[in-house]
């Protein structure tokens, strides 16, 4: 993430790159090569250290972060953040209570929300196209990262990837998570689910049901994914789904239909960079810039759905061995889904 968010900002002309931190040599090498006018360092001190570094991105691995954020906030730069904020519930809501009252910008990266299809079924749904809104599905699932593969900060892939369904969801109901029930798979005997559904009801009385997994024929031959959104309301219906190139926008409503097909546009972190420069020059934070509350709530639930998901006759299916399999072809792929960037080193 923080090559694609390095890219992004020299990209956009809106940035100076003064620092890059990493602690493994390899990337520092490789950030060297690709930012000769920048300071690398393997002490993030250093930056907090400087005045004369407006803005920090923090984007390395959940269980370093919540230290990051509060040595941010006292150095009292401007904080852009990857998900989740901390690697325990306890530490990401200390977080939100320190950050809450920061007179600098703080925000974290919910990409879902600066995706042109989300925007565009929200506002359908806002005109009142669906009638009311009452039913949110929404599926992702993909031969992607295999347990063991890393992230493990980050949680088993329903807590990973997941957090971001969750609150994407919960962003369309508007409205707080009130009952749920989890059902989980320990696919190929792991031991944490790599495949769970959850299905439940938010305050205001919508219903959702969100399904994910990195489960998804990791050995067929050619491998394939399905991955949707799919509303419900008391008259008609928005869906998108896409195939991580393009994305197409199923507009069903009371007096327009319509069919949008546009490029799927990847993490959208030009959008998220964006709104954080505007509203650091202007001072006044954008509202679209998601808030280090969602991300706590959004991780919260998704914990809490891996939870309840243990406690419902948790089966497990399939062999250790397979799981192996799944690695070693992983380890070798050059072209598929959630591949793990192999260590460049710039040479
Ligand atoms: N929002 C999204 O869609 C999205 C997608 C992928 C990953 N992420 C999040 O981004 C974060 C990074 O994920 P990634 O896939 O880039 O991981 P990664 O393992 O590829 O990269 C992490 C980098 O951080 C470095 N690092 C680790 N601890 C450090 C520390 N204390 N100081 C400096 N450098 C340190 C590592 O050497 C590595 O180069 C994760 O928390 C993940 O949850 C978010």
């Amino acid at each position: 993430m923080g090559q694609m968010y390095a890219a992004e900002m020299q990209r956009s002309g809106r940035w100076d790159i003064a620092y890059i931190c990493d602690t493994d040599p390899a990337s520092c090498q490789l950030a060297r090569t690709l930012y000769p006018f920048a300071r690398i360092v393997q002490d993030a001190q250093d930056i907090f250290d400087d005045d004369s570094v407006q803005a920090v991105g923090l984007f390395t691995l959940a269980n370093s972060r919540p230290e990051q954020i509060e040595k941010a906030v006292k150095a009292r730069k401007h904080i852009l953040t990857e998900k989740p904020i901390a690697d325990t519930v306890e530490r990401e809501w200390e977080i939100v209570k320190l950050t809450e009252g920061y007179d600098r910008m703080a925000a974290v990266n919910l990409y879902l929300r600066n995706a042109w299809y989300h925007q565009t079924m929200k506002q359908f749904i806002d005109e009142g196209e669906l009638g009311e809104l009452a039913i949110i599905r929404i599926c992702h699932m993909t031969p992607g990262l295999a347990p063991g593969e890393g992230h493990e900060y980050e949680g088993p892939a329903f807590h990973d990837c997941g957090m971001h369904y969750i609150d994407i969801a919960r962003w369309y109901a508007g409205s707080e998570y009130k009952s749920w029930h989890a059902q989980g798979m320990r696919m190929w005997n792991y031991k944490d689910p790599w495949w769970v559904q959850c299905h439940g009801t938010y305050e205001n009385g919508i219903v959702f049901d969100i399904t994910q997994g990195f489960v998804y024929g990791q050995l067929s031959q050619k491998q394939t994914h399905n991955s949707y959104t799919d509303i419900i309301g008391t008259k008609g219906i928005v869906r998108m789904t896409h195939d991580f190139r393009t994305a197409v926008v199923e507009l069903h409503g009371i007096t327009r239909t319509e069919r949008i097909e546009r490029p799927f546009g990847g993490k959208n972190l030009d959008t998220l960079c964006n709104l954080m420069a505007d509203s650091i020059e202007s001072g006044i934070r954008n509202p679209r810039m998601p808030q280090m509350r969602d991300s706590a709530i959004a991780s919260q639930y998704a914990w809490t759905f891996l939870e309840d998901a243990r406690h419902n006759n948790l089966p497990a299916i399939g062999d250790l061995q397979t799981l192996e399999e799944i690695r070693e072809r992983r380890r070798n792929m050059t072209e598929g889904y959630g591949l793990l960037r192999p260590k460049r080193t710039g040479v």
